[in-house]
């Protein structure tokens, strides 16, 4: 979603800024602006990317300003709409990420009362209402537009002649980066990191001002004090390290998020998993709420809870159970979210809340949002995920679903032992799947020339199927669909052509025998096949055009290697097409609108 930052301190803030908003780029980059604080209020926008803004700045010395990077909602990608936007007089300018809801409402008031609109954004309605409540103090004058306005926001403002940055957050993220004498406010914690770790996390609500040399955060017009937190990450984290892009260096992580992700909570002398959670929480069942990628890692969190435990698991889109009618009876609700803010993810968790149910999170990002409404928090430790398809923050879900399940196994289940120690090899495993990076490329290249594609498999890799289809839609551009490898013959058979290549992910589980008949279908029809298979299946290559190898493992470890090798197909696919593959087109990585 859209990203704003706001900067005040003793260095020049273009530069600044521009740094800040290229950290940002991942959650949208249709557009992007900045505005710097000058005898009046310097605007800089571009229609497209940062770099080109970059080279359009004109030398300013302003230590105060805002920036923005925009994922499109209310109009569409173009100068105009562009952030920031200003107030009639020009003075005053803000950049916006949310939606304000009654703008339409609030537009056609202002515009009675004499204001000009320049762009079709919601956003713009907020300058013009901080315009006519201004009457001399900044703070006043935003505390006074916020009544006006429903919806969600993290806005920032400043004003030609008030060397302050204004700014105030409900239901979209907002942090303040604590530097010497310097202050930044920034959506995201990634924005910051290159001039402090010291950040202050917003609570929805609050207003904040800062100058060079002070804080002051204010809800409901009193005074407030927020804890300072140090962010667990390092710049190195965000940074390429040499690799061509962020989701190639993301993957090669995996194996250190894995041991990350579980180091601490397996002892080292008894097969026993200690996650620190609260002992005393009685559940009959779970469900599962997530979006995108996340959902996916539900999927198998409840092939994996359920096997293990019996506890029976249900899974949901985050957005569809917060329209539905679901019925809860003594349910634990666990959120999985990477970024901690997704908005259909905070609403359904707002929600589990309301109807009395205890609820966990499994997110990458302390201090994020849903951190702070959850009854129990999680932390996977993939570290800064920047390539918008998530590929480090998934598998490093998928191993701690593993974890809590495994906690919660009853004692008799003999394998736990067993299993905690394969769980333990698997960063070895990972590496096994990434020294084959070369050929794996080459069926990437291969799979590039094709226009669709259906990935299919079985019971605890449906999931994967789904993800590995998702990764070659939204970093390839090409029209993928996951299936239950059975329900093929339900319809999509109708589309199998020697143009629409079968991925298969081929486990041996109680599914081989079936999986493989299936694919004796496909190939009827004439579709190439590729299958991702485990070392030792000899008989796979008789039906199968080519095979990836991946390491054997317990059936149950099945989507973690399969994942790896989908992963790095669709990068090496996107490759080749030549794909902007950590930004791919229309899409963000947190997205904080419903
Ligand atoms: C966006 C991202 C996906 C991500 C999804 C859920 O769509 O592009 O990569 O899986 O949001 O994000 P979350 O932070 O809630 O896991």
């Amino acid at each position: 979603m859209c990203g704003i930052v706001g900067y005040v301190g003793e260095r020049e803030a273009q530069p600044v800024l521009i740094n800040c908003l290229k950290r940002l780029e991942y959650r949208g980059y249709d557009s992007c602006g900045i505005a710097l604080l000058g005898g009046s209020t310097e605007v800089y926008k571009d229609a497209v990317r940062i770099e080109a803004l970059e080279k359009s700045l004109r030398p300013n010395d302003s230590q105060t300003g805002i920036g923005h990077t925009r994922w499109a909602t209310h109009g569409k990608p173009s100068e105009a709409n562009a952030h920031p936007h200003t107030d009639c007089t020009g003075k005053i300018a803000v950049v916006h990420n949310g939606v304000v809801e009654n703008f339409l409402q609030l537009r056609e008031q202002l515009t009675n009362e004499g204001h000009v609109f320049r762009s079709e954004t919601d956003t713009e309605v907020i300058p013009h209402l901080i315009e006519k409540y201004y009457e001399g103090d900044l703070e006043q004058a935003v505390s006074r537009a916020l009544v006006d306005i429903t919806g969600s926001y993290a806005f920032i403002a400043i004003r030609a002649d008030c060397r302050e940055v204004v700014a105030s957050r409900k239901d979209s993220p907002l942090i303040v980066g604590i530097g010497d004498k310097e202050y930044l406010i920034a959506s995201d914690v990634p924005a910051v990191l290159d001039y402090t770790d010291r950040v202050v996390y917003l609570e929805d609500g609050d207003t904040v001002v800062i100058t060079s040399a002070s804080i002051k955060i204010t809800r409901n017009g009193e005074q407030v004090t927020r804890a300072e937190d140090r962010i667990p990450w390092s710049v190195d984290e965000a940074q390429k390290a040499g690799y061509d892009h962020f989701m190639l260096k993301e993957i090669h992580e995996q194996p250190k998020v894995i041991r990350n992700t579980f180091a601490g909570h397996i002892s080292a002398l008894e097969p026993e998993i200690d996650l620190d959670m609260r002992k005393d929480i009685d559940f009959d069942n779970i469900l599962i709420l997530a979006c995108g990628t996340s959902y996916h890692a539900a999927l198998v969190g409840k092939h994996v809870i359920q096997r293990l435990t019996q506890i029976p698991v249900a899974v949901d889109i985050a957005s569809e159970f917060n329209y539905s009618d679901t019925v809860l009876g003594n349910t634990l609700v666990i959120i999985i979210t990477q970024s901690g803010e997704t908005a259909d993810c905070m609403r359904a968790l707002k929600k589990a809340k309301e109807l009395g149910c205890h609820t966990l999170v499994i997110t990458n990002v302390v201090g994020s949002s849903a951190t702070r409404i959850a009854d129990e928090v999680l932390y996977i430790k993939a570290g800064p995920e920047i390539s918008v398809a998530a590929t480090k923050s998934f598998v490093a879900q998928l191993i701690m679903l593993y974890l809590l399940a495994l906690s919660r196994a009853s004692a008799d289940v003999r394998s736990r032992g067993s299993l905690i120690a394969e769980l333990r090899q698997l960063p070895n495993k990972v590496h096994e799947i990434l020294d084959r990076e070369v050929e794996i490329a080459e069926h990437g290249r291969y799979l590039a020339r094709y226009e669709s594609a259906f990935f299919v498999a079985r019971g605890i890799n449906f999931p994967i199927a789904l993800e590995g289809a998702l990764k070659v839609k939204e970093i390839a551009y090409i029209h993928a669909e996951g299936y239950p490898a059975g329900e093929l013959k339900h319809g999509p058979f109708a589309l199998l052509t020697p143009d629409t290549p079968v991925i298969a992910i081929v486990a041996k589980d109680n599914t081989y025998e079936t999986l493989l008949a299936n694919i004796k279908e496909i190939k009827a029809r004439e579709s190439p096949v590729i299958a991702i298979a485990e070392e030792g299946d000899d008989e796979i290559e008789k039906y199968v055009d080519f095979v990836i190898r991946v390491p054997r493992v317990d059936p149950i470890f099945s989507p973690v290697t399969a994942t790896v090798a989908l992963h790095l197909l669709a990068y090496y696919t996107a490759k080749e097409r030549g794909c902007s593959i950590d930004t791919p087109r229309n899409l963000a990585k947190s997205v904080t609108v419903e």
